[in-house]
């Protein structure tokens, strides 16, 4: 993995909090892969765990239906969506777990690991429920502006989660927030952002749908056909055509 990546290997039992060389390590064992900033003042790792007990809650009180009601769940059986952001992979894990199929599309090699690994562990605990919903979720990697039309086949939505909130108190977000922001370059995020909406808009689908922090302007301008807002959150739909009619 550190060859494929082109990262530099530590030695086995290197201590993250004392390591002063690196910002970040990844640390593989045989079931589980985690990021995990170094230095003593680091948040905890962040990995991806499908099925976690925060999974299962969200599942329970009813916070997935927005989104489910933005993709347009249930206009159509069996919705294919593009998460062409996928990140961590929540948001298409709840688009999975609300039956769509979900392609997920991410750029950076790091979290496409950390990804990789979170998909393989889920499928491999054995639970009916999350074996499901794996097999409705497929890994893409790359940027998703170079998919190719045989790759986007098929595609209902194209979905798109570009930023982390800016303001967002929780400690969960902001552990990840640190380790985003290590890796991936957020001022070049916010202008990519609105070029991949553009994109999207541009593509033979029924709906392009964007998620944003509640008071957040448009991307790239653009008026959305409506909004489903939250407390927290805020999706912008923009309807191109009827999802039943493909
Ligand atoms: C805010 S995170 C998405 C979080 C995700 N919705 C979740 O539930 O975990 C944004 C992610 O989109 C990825 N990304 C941004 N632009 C992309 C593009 N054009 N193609 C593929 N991935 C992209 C970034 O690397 C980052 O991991």
């Amino acid at each position: 993995m550190a060859q494929r990546l082109g990262l530099p290997l530590l030695p086995v039992g290197s201590d993250p909090v004392a390591s002063e060389q690196v910002d970040a390590v990844l640390v593989v064992s045989a079931d589980s892969l985690f990021l995990q900033q170094t230095g003593r003042a680091a948040p905890g790792p962040v990995a991806v765990e499908f099925g976690s007990t925060a999974m299962r809650h969200r599942r329970r009180s009813g916070h997935n239906e927005l989104l489910g009601r933005a993709v347009g769940v249930g206009k159509k059986p069996q919705l294919r969506v593009l998460d062409a952001t996928a990140g961590l992979g929540r948001d298409s894990f709840v688009l999975a777990d609300l039956g769509c199929d979900v392609i997920l599309c991410e750029r950076d090699p790091v979290i496409v690991e950390l990804l990789r690994c979170g998909m393989n562990a889920a499928t491999a605990r054995g639970d009916q429920w999350l074996v499901a919903v794996l097999a409705r979720m497929r890994l893409q990697p790359g940027d998703a502006r170079q998919l190719t039309a045989g790759d986007r086949q098929g595609v209902d939505v194209i979905y798109l989660d570009p930023m982390f909130p800016q303001r967002d108190k929780s400690a969960a977000v902001k552990k990840e927030m640190a380790l985003f922001q290590l890796l991936l370059d957020s001022g070049a995020a916010a202008q990519d952002a609105d070029e991949l909406l553009l994109w999207a808009l541009q593509q033979d689908v029924g709906r392009v749908v964007v998620k944003r922090p509640p008071r957040a302007p448009n991307l790239a301008q653009q008026q959305p056909s409506h909004c489903i807002s939250g407390k927290a959150v805020r999706y912008d739909v923009y309807v191109r055509r009827k999802l039943a009619t493909r």
